[in-house]
Parts: structure tokens; sequence; C-alpha cells
């Protein structure tokens, strides 16, 4: 005959089973009906689990890299670096306030703040060169410890919260642009000089000679 402890231990594994399986349902129940919208806030499940596995994926190598001296020249080089290749999601000033940053599930972070600035540079250089993963945040550069863009980065996003106003303007002068918005720089200027819209300067891309209607 069996023994009963171990009956007690089949049905508390019985009942804890189906305990797990209708939560479970539930919480994926409440998913679906809410959609799948990269518009709503990352759960706080999404969330924890999304930074538990990111702490994980961070060796503890990494964490202790050292940033390398980082000259002036090469801080400035950073300011036009992040103006071409990250403030479309991170913003001009690093809070993240972009319409493409805003959208993204999860939300391009503001750099300004505490939860960016406590990280080690290692940690921050990490995400810049691994990307992270199931996020909008693509790995940039090459393999490789010894790539000083990407700790000039790291420098750069360290004075994030204290940007002088030239500083802004100059990051902001050099974001990209379409040739629709260059075409609309251009004919501004020549406006502004009083000058006639020049019909020799069309965009290769936007308008071509040969399919112009005159
Ligand atoms: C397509 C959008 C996109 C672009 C372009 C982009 N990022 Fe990101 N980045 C993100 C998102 C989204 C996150 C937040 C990921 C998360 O929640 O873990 C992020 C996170 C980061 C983080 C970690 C911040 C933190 O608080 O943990 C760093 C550092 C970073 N990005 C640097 C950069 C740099 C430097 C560039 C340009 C070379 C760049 N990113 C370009 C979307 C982008």
């Amino acid at each position: 005959m069996e023994n009963p402890r171990s009956q007690r231990v089949l049905a508390f594994i019985g009942a804890a089973s189906v305990v797990l399986a209708i939560g479970g349902a539930g919480a994926a129940l409440l998913m679906i009906r809410g959609g799948f919208s990269t518009r709503d806030e990352p759960s706080w499940i999404e969330a924890f689990a999304a930074q538990t596995a990111r702490r994980m994926a961070v060796t503890s190598e990494a964490k202790k890299l050292r940033a390398p001296p980082i000259s002036p020249e090469l801080l400035q080089e950073a300011r036009m670096h992040w103006a071409s290749h990250c403030a479309t999601c991170h913003g001009v000033g690093g809070a993240g306030d972009t319409a493409m940053g805003q959208r993204l599930y999860p939300r391009a972070p503001d750099m300004r703040a505490t939860s960016t600035q406590r990280q080690s540079d290692g940690e921050l250089y990490s995400a810049i060169k691994n990307g992270i993963r199931l996020t909008g945040m693509p790995a940039w550069g090459e393999p490789g410890d010894d790539d000083l863009e990407s700790w000039g980065l790291v420098a750069f996003i360290r004075t994030l919260p204290d940007l002088t106003e030239s500083e802004l303007a100059e990051i902001r002068a050099h974001l990209p642009r379409t040739p629709h918005e260059l075409r609309e720089e251009l004919e501004e200027d020549e406006f502004l000089r009083g000058e006639p819209p020049s019909p020799s300067s069309p965009s290769p891309i936007t308008n071509p000679p040969e399919h112009r209607h005159e």
C-alpha cells in the first residue's frame, strides 16, 4: 500500500501545478486583452525580467573596465557622433524625449538621471558595444575593449546632466537631416537673403531633375 506521506506530496504538487497553470493563463489573458502596443508602459514583471537579464549579461570584468583618458577633441567628436547616431532616440540632451525614443518598448531612458549615471563606465561601454537585447538599443562599433570612439561616448554621457547651451546648440546643428529638410533650410536661407528660390539646386532624391514638372 502507498505511504500517506508521499500521497500528500503528490497532492501538493498537483494542486500547485493547477494554481500555476491558472495564474499563468490569467496573466497571459490580461496581456493579450490589452493588446501588444509599444505605446503601453512595460508592466513591472516585464521591466523586472528585462533588467535582471541585462544585469546578468554584463560580465563582472566588463563592469570593472576603466575608461582611458579622453582628450577635449575626442569629447567634441563624441558630441558629433551622438548627434548623428544617438540623438534620434536619446534626444539632443539625453532625455529620451524624441518621437522614436518615446514609442520604443522599453522607452529610451532619461540618461541624465541617476539610473544611468550611477552605472560604471564599463556598464555603459558594454551597453554601447553590445547593444541591449530585446530593446531598440543597437550594438555599435567593432567588438573589443579598446574602442576609443565608444569610450568617448561614455565620457560624453557623463557630461549630459551639465551640458551648456552652446554644446546643446552644437549637437542640434549636427543632427541628421533628410534631403527634404536640407532643401527647406536652403529655401529659408535664400528667402532670408531676399533671393528668388534657385531651381538649380534641387534635391537629387526628393526632386530628380528628369522628373521635375515645370
Ligand atoms: C533606435 C533607437 C536607439 C539608438 C539609435 C540608440 N539607442 Fe541607446 N538605447 C535605446 C533604448 C530603447 C535604450 C533602453 C534599453 C533598456 O531599457 O534597457 C537604450 C539604452 C542605452 C544605454 C543604457 C542606458 C541605461 O540607463 O542603462 C546607453 C549607454 C545607450 N543607449 C547609449 C547609446 C549611444 C551612445 C548611442 C549612439 C551611438 C545610442 N544609444 C543609440 C535606443 C537607442
